[in-house]
């Protein structure tokens, strides 16, 4: 019998003895077989069979999960004080542990509250000038490369990723990739492979999810591309060190932001927290992480959506090309982004964001024993949104599996329950780069309205990773782009 055999028979046994969480018709056993599940989709199949909310085991951690938007509510929003932490995994990386996603207590809110500031209003447009700088290239590149008949097919992932990490790196960093028209660029690859994003989940991977210690030999984060980005990151905060910008607090890029902690790794209160170097490098490369790969999910579901539903893309063109021509712009900006300048092209947006929110189940650990009406969580017990079941709430969204982009216009909007959209999850641990997200969203989606039209082809076909426990993921999605006249 092999190592991980042997671990395969200890999770399963300790799995049976497990009495954190009571047995009942709505607990499902633990699952030795989860690097071959699509997670999203089991989701939606155990609220189809379960409701609102079921039990697990993740080999002997009790698991309970939520889609029913009044605990949602309560266990995201109200009662913070009990589920105030995530997991705390291993990446096998001193930096990679340190991302503020995983973060605890004090430790967490102290970089939360510097690190906050940086998506004001004014830091957003100050930014977003710089994003609309990078989509109006990424759509003149895309043009140059269509044939003769002005259609260009592309790997949505690819395309959109490597655009993306670009974007990132011009708006966090202040630096424009070498090569970055390329979507092979050595910085997009090494980012691919420290999401390993071409390798598939073993068994061991799912036993390390049961016994953390074994993320060590079935990591997260691929060792030879993560050391890469921690010296290149490393290497462009000491400089900005070096050049000390002296900027006032207003004027302050996120780079200026890292520079002011880092100058605080010596204090007393940070070495209490224990917020180090690595710490400041890490919340650099959590923006990037959070930002380009979830981006890129929705950005590709999208394009998916319109090749499907054409008319909703010509409503799109239409709706662009009017606020332009009102505006006497041909520029695509911050201020032509406003949502009541593109309610339509929003509104298709918050429906590829209903339909596929790519980080499938955000989570908390319950850290102080918490009840209501008949239902008990215990302390140590891991929460999950179920994220796609949550925002197909057929209550609220009727037909949820059809892509009705209505449903979010201004006039519709205010009578959907706002707990079961959740895509960017909720409460004082939300995502802190909403509203960057929807403004590199946005952008795309004007501008790409404007220039383009998308059309499936013969091998089009979303084909979703199995194992993956927090971000989805797909292999390549081709679709072709036609140019507009
Ligand atoms: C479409 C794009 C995005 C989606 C759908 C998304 C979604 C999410 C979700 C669901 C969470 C967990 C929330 C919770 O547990 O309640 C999260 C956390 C986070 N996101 Fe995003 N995100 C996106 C873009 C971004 C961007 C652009 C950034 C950075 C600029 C970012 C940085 C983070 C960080 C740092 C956290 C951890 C927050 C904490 O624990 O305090 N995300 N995101």
């Amino acid at each position: 019998m092999g190592f991980s055999s042997w671990c395969f028979l200890l999770a399963f046994l300790l799995s049976k003895r497990a009495k954190l969480f009571p047995q009942n018709s709505s607990t499902v056993r633990s699952e030795p077989n989860l690097h071959k599940t699509v997670m999203h989709l089991a989701d939606l199949e155990r609220y189809k069979k379960f409701g609102g909310i079921w039990g697990s085991y993740m080999g002997r951690i009790p698991e309970v999960y939520v889609a029913d938007p009044e605990l949602i509510r309560l266990i995201f929003v109200k009662d913070f004080v009990h589920f105030g932490d995530r997991k705390d995994p291993d990446f096998g990386s001193e930096v990679l542990n340190e991302l503020l996603d995983y973060l605890p207590g004090e430790k967490w809110r102290q970089l939360r509250t510097f690190l906050s500031p940086l998506f004001t209003t004014a830091k957003l447009k100050q930014m977003s000038d710089v994003m609309a700088d990078s989509t109006s290239e990424f759509m003149a590149d895309l043009k140059s490369e269509c044939d003769e008949n002005g259609r260009l097919k592309i790997d949505c992932r690819k395309r959109l990723s490597a655009w993306l990490i670009d974007l990132f790196a011009r708006t966090t960093l202040g630096v424009q990739l070498e090569d970055a028209k390329n979507p092979d660029n050595k910085f997009a690859e090494a980012f691919r492979k420290m999401m390993g994003e071409k390798d598939e989940y073993t068994r061991l991977y799912s036993l390390s999810l049961s016994f953390p210690f074994l993320s060590r030999f079935a990591p997260t984060f691929m060792d030879e591309p993560t050391k890469l980005i921690v010296s290149t990151f490393r290497q462009i905060i000491s400089s900005r060190k070096m050049q000390s910008s002296g900027a006032p607090q207003n004027s302050k890029d996120f780079l200026d932001v890292l520079v002011d902690l880092w100058s605080r790794v010596n204090t007393k209160e940070f070495k209490d927290l224990g917020i180090t170097e690595n710490t400041i490098v890490s919340q650099a490369i959590n923006f990037f992480l959070g930002g380009y790969e979830t981006s890129t999910t929705v950005l590709s579901h999208f394009l998916l959506a319109l090749a499907e539903n054409p008319e909703c893309q010509e409503k799109m063109h239409e709706e662009i090309m009017s606020v332009l021509k009102r505006k006497g712009n041909t520029e695509i900006n911050h201020d032509t982004i406003h949502e009541s300048e593109i309610p339509y092209i929003q509104a298709c947006i918050y429906e590829c964001l209903r339909l596929a929110p790519p980080l499938v189940r955000p989570e908390r650990i319950c850290t102080k024993d918490w009840s209501y009406k008949g239902y008990s969580i215990k302390k140590g017990t891991r929460v999950m949104l179920a994220a796609w079941a949550a925002n197909r709430n057929p209550e609220i969204y009727p037909n949820p599996e059809s892509f009705k982009p209505e449903r979010f216009l201004p006039e519709n909007k205010g009578s959907l329950e706002p707990y079961a959209f959740t895509s960017f999850g909720f409460g004082p641990r939300n995502c802190i780069g909403m509203r960057f997200a929807y403004e590199d969203l946005k952008l795309f989606a004007a501008n790409f309205a404007k220039d383009f039209r998308v059309e499936k082809r013969q091998d089009t076909e979303i084909k979703y990773k199995t194992g993956a426990t927090l971000l989805m993921g797909f292999s390549p999605l081709y679709v072709d782009l036609v140019k507009r006249e």
